[in-house]
């Protein structure tokens, strides 16, 4: 079963009365138990497609599956449930609430989700326990260390139980030491049986993951494995290195190993 599958998904803003198309055609699969990462330059829609696929924001085309299921008809309580049940998020900076402890920033999904206070406190006990934070529950974002105040936001992603990670750019504000802890605590949950689909800059970061996608201008120019072995290549008007196919057709290319870019 896929845990994310995009069907022609498309966003184009419209910002005054200029329509900037952003994502175009954007068919994504993501087996469940898959480890994905997305790589691109600035700009690309990297974030657009890690929200639409969230239900943070609606696509202009397509639509988004979840584990199955058709998100597109869903009204906006029923869209909220489903963002509740099926994914957790992490970001870039962290976006930990700075009055509240670990261990309350990593209860609050459960107190709006209607867990009790008793529960509450022991599933954000254990979550910190396995995230290894055991001695800083009562400590406040501005007392951790990058590295920590992640974790406390993967803990807090981790409260509802969710069968699916997003992370947008998880370690870009983090050291390399520290963003290889954080990505082996990802690789952990990936081999609980999460299903994580992270956005990084980090050609070393994106290998932790089983398949790296490339986008170009938005849209899925290639997919590789994380020995740099391209597996599918969907070319675009941009994309001129590889071997092509007709548009729009995806190809299953085992020819080019990709050099490890420093
Ligand atoms: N709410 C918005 N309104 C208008 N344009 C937007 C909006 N959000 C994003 N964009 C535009 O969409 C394009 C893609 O943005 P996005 O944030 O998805 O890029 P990204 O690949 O995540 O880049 P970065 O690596 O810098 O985070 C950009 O050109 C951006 O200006
Ligand atoms: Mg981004």
């Amino acid at each position: 079963m896929l845990a994310v599958q995009t069907r022609r998904l498309g966003k184009t803003f419209r910002t005054g009365d200029l329509d900037v198309p952003v994502l175009h055609e954007v068919d994504l699969a993501v087996p469940r138990g898959a480890f994905v990462s997305l790589m691109g330059p600035s700009g690309s829609g990297k974030s657009t497609l890690l929200h639409l696929v969230g239900l943070l924001d609606t696509p202009t085309v397509g639509g988004v599956r979840l584990m199955g299921r058709d998100t597109r008809r869903l009204d906006a309580d029923g869209r909220a449930r489903a963002r509740r049940d099926l994914v957790g998020f992490v970001f870039q900076s962290f976006h930990l609430v700075p009055s509240a402890s670990a261990l309350e920033n990593v209860m609050l999904p459960m107190a709006f989700a209607g867990v009790s206070r008793h529960k509450r406190k022991k599933r954000a006990e254990a979550l910190l326990e396995e995230v290894g934070l055991t001695d800083r529950v009562k400590h406040k974002p501005n007392e951790l260390s990058g590295g920590q105040k992640q974790r406390v936001a993967i803990a807090r992603a981790l409260a509802l139980d969710p069968p699916i990670i997003l992370a947008d750019e998880p370690t870009g504000n983090l050291d390399s030491k520290t963003s290889r802890e954080v990505m082996t605590l990802f690789s952990r949950l990936h081999g609980e049986g999460r299903t994580i689909v992270q956005v990084t800059h980090d050609e070393e970061m994106a290998r932790y993951g089983d398949r790296i996608i490339d986008i170009r201008d938005g849209r899925i120019v290639q997919e590789r494995d994380r020995t740099g072995l391209v597996r599918r290549v969907r070319p675009t008007a941009e994309a001129t290195d590889g071997p092509t196919t007709a548009l729009g057709q995806v190809a299953d290319v085992r020819l080019k190993r990709e050099g490890v870019r420093p």
